[in-house]
């Protein structure tokens, strides 16, 4: 099945696919693991940051790997993308999805570069999917005590609808991420803020194309479970992730003062993503 073909699926089903970020092969192992056993689909997502680290190519040779030589249901998605340049780089080196992040700029500006951007991929391979944001949410997968500044939390300053839909028709993208109450990030003091379920539904029955949450960190499981029936199909997880794999290397490394193995301290963060991709990716399918 193609990307599409998947999430379409995840539309019908009433659940939502999900999307973890990746700076290692610690945690793309985990999450590889975790889908596999599940038997679901899974997207890797590696921003323009974790990319630099990563590698472009190098992830999309595994993904690829994975797919064509296993028969995992494994696809890989250029996420937070600032420039054309960069999409084109991802293009280039085979990725199934791009995001196009113009979330930052005047609506007018965010639909002419989106447009740019998606009449670029389509040209190259109408299979690559692509996907843009509208609204704020914030930069960052990191731990935050105060709201990042600008992002939208308040009903006033959440996607509209009415944008929504021009958005979608002017720069036809395949998938639309809103600002729904999610932000990137997670509070390290109190919850995230609540979803806007009616909202969400809102914009799904308006836009009809796949609806995507980012920033899922934080987010309660109810909120999770009743946007998969409202209308998003793919779930961006990181910070939580980030942080399993992190608290895992600290305990592992303060237990063994002498180890200087990476592939033995490591082995902690990679257990620990597991179980924290495993519970996500059963919550989102509603196993
Ligand atoms: O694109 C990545 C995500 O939106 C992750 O957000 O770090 O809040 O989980 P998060
Ligand atoms: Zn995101």
């Amino acid at each position: 099945m193609t990307l599409l073909e998947t999430i379409k699926e995840a539309e019908v089903k009433g659940i939502a696919v999900g999307h973890f970020n990746i700076s290692d092969t610690a945690a793309l192992k985990a999450i590889v693991r975790a889908a596999t056993e599940l038997q679901l689909p899974v997207v890797i997502g590696l921003s323009e940051g974790e990319r630099n680290f990563f590698g472009i190519e190098e992830a999309a040779l595994i993904m690829r790997n994975l797919r064509e030589k296993h028969g995992l249901p494994v696809y890989l998605n250029a996420d937070h993308t600032y420039s054309l340049e960069n999409i084109k780089r991802a293009v280039e080196a085979g990725c199934d999805a791009v995001i196009f992040d113009g979330a930052k700029l005047p609506l007018e500006e965010n639909i002419r570069q989106t447009k740019e951007v998606v009449q670029y991929v389509k040209s190259v391979n109408p299979g690559i999917l692509v996907e843009a944001e509208l609204g704020y949410i914030g930069t960052s997968s990191e731990l935050f005590t105060e709201t990042p500044i600008g992002a939208a939390v308040k009903e006033e300053d959440l996607t509209t609808v009415e944008d929504a839909v021009r958005f979608v028709k002017e720069t036809g993208v395949d998938m639309f991420a809103p600002a729904v109450g999610n932000i990137h990030g997670m509070s390290v003091s109190v919850s995230n803020p609540d979803l806007n379920i009616a909202r969400i539904r809102a914009i799904k029955d308006a836009v009809l194309i796949p609806l995507v949450l980012h920033g899922g960190s934080g987010i309660k499981d109810s909120d999770f479970v009743s946007a998969a029936s409202a209308g998003i199909s793919l779930i961006h997880i990181n910070t939580e992730i980030r942080l399993a794999w992190r608290e895992a290397l600290q305990k592992s490394l303060a237990s063994n003062p002498n180890e200087v193995a990476p592939y033995k301290l490591l082995l902690a963060s990679e257990a620990a993503v597991y179980e924290a991709v495993s519970e996500r990716l059963k919550l989102f399918a509603k196993l």
